[in-house]
């Protein structure tokens, strides 16, 4: 059976000082994990063939390097833009923003960044990336935690509400394998 598998970036600088979205580089611990992933995933899937798909944000195709497979990116993978608050802080936010921070806590899968976006529509931009998912074999994304929040919930059928607070992990790979109904999960910590 074929299996997706999912990993967040390696850890980014933004990641260190907290702030959101940007296009930054990965910091020394996340250039550790990018040295690191290529054993796991060929360990894993043997001389079974993948595609490993990255967004167009360096952090991802940083990560994805050394992986010794066809990759591609897609512009769809892109982080959940958040307009005038990228490259903020969660404080700076509720400073600069308070109701939108309120907002966002009360209904955090509609609430729409000023100038960029939900979770529902990254959801319906990832449509296409979806039903590209369904028809290959083996495929890694090297993504970010909004965009995985909804490849997982729709594999695992999770709610909407609940989808922005999944647990997806820096420096893990989760392995979907799809079944009749749903599908089998592993989880490879590296703790790096
Ligand atoms: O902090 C990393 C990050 O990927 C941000 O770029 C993004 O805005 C955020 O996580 C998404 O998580 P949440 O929706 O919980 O703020």
């Amino acid at each position: 059976r074929r299996s997706i598998y999912l990993s967040r970036h390696g850890e980014s600088q933004f990641n260190v000082e907290g702030k959101i979205g940007g296009d930054s580089l990965l910091s020394p611990r996340g250039e550790q994990y990018a040295k690191a992933l290529p054993a796991l995933i060929t360990d894993n899937i043997g001389d079974a063939p993948l595609t490993v798909w990255t967004s167009t944000l360096r952090r991802t195709i940083q990560t994805a390097a050394d992986l010794p497979y066809p990759k591609l990116t897609w512009k769809s993978l892109d982080e959940l833009d958040a307009g005038v608050c990228d490259g903020m802080t969660y404080e700076e936010i509720e400073q600069a923003y308070p109701d939108d921070f309120a907002n966002r806590d009360d209904d955090k899968f509609n609430y729409r960044y000023r100038g960029g976006e939900s979770y529902r529509d990254v959801v319906v931009r990832l449509e296409p990336v979806i039903m590209e998912l369904e028809r290959q074999e083996n495929i890694l994304i090297v993504g970010h935690q909004a965009i995985l929040r909804c490849l997982y919930a729709y594999f695992h059928n999770l709610p909407q509400a609940d989808l922005p607070y999944i647990k997806i992990p820096l420096h893990t790979v989760i392995k979907l394998t799809p079944k009749a109904y749903g599908c089998d999960e592993e989880r490879y910590a590296l703790g790096i």
